[in-house]
């Protein structure tokens, strides 16, 4: 089968670029990353795509039609099926949202519609929430809004400042995107309105408290 062609936007550090990077490298995977574009000439993203031998492009230009332009002649030279923000912190063109629509995804670090924009982390922590967590989305025009597709939680612990939460929601980022992808590229997805369902992917059959229960005493 041929395996689904994949487009990454980045503008930094691109840890998630780098999760599936290493996820597509196995060729059962079915998707391939085969270009990685930044707005950013200093990315170290960048050196990520070029260490695994994939296409890597700079976007520099601040207006955002033409970079919405640029970047689409990019995607579709390289034969883009759907593309991924990871880390992207631009605005979208909504001309390139809509182009788009529905083979686009974002990841954010939070449990979305909660904690939108910058720093969903520290939002988290100020608003006192008990979990956290990341979403991957479907790309509508509003920043990180869409059909969501998958959610990792995590806990919230006392002690957690905004960059222990930010390191525990990063490691499940690096686990939900490749499985959200896995799903989109076997064709799995089916978006109706603002849900979206996932073919032979069951509900996870758990409930979590925190603060965590202790759990009864035998014959308690
Ligand atoms: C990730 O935490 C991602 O969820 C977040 O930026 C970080 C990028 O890290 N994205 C957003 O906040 C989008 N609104 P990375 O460059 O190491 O993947």
């Amino acid at each position: 089968m041929a395996r689904l062609r994949i487009g990454v936007l980045i503008s930094g550090r691109g840890s998630n670029l780098q999760a599936l990077l290493d996820t597509a490298a196995d060729p059962a995977y079915p998707a391939q990353i085969v270009c990685a574009i930044s707005n950013r000439a200093d990315a170290a993203g960048l050196a990520r795509a070029e260490a695994a031998g994939v296409a890597r492009h700079v976007v520099a230009i601040a207006d955002r039609r033409a970079f919405a332009e640029a970047a689409d002649r990019i995607l579709r030279a390289a034969g883009v099926e759907l593309v991924a923000l990871a880390g992207f912190m631009r605005l979208l063109d909504a001309g390139f949202v809509e182009a788009w629509r529905d083979r686009m995804l974002n990841i954010h670090p939070s449990l979305l519609p909660a904690f939108p924009g910058l720093h969903a982390q520290r939002q988290a922590l100020a608003a006192g929430v008990k979990f956290a967590g990341c979403t991957v989305h479907f790309v509508r025009p509003a920043v990180d809004s869409g059909p969501i597709v998958a959610q990792a939680v995590v806990p919230v612990e006392d002690g957690d400042d905004e960059a222990s939460l930010s390191a525990r929601i990063l490691a499940a980022e690096h686990r939900l995107y490749p499985w959200a992808i896995r799903l989109y590229a076997e064709g799995r997805l089916r978006i109706d309105g603002d849900r979206v369902f996932a073919a032979g992917a069951g509900a996870p059959l758990f409930a979590a408290l925190n603060p965590a229960e202790p759990l009864a005493s035998p014959g308690g």
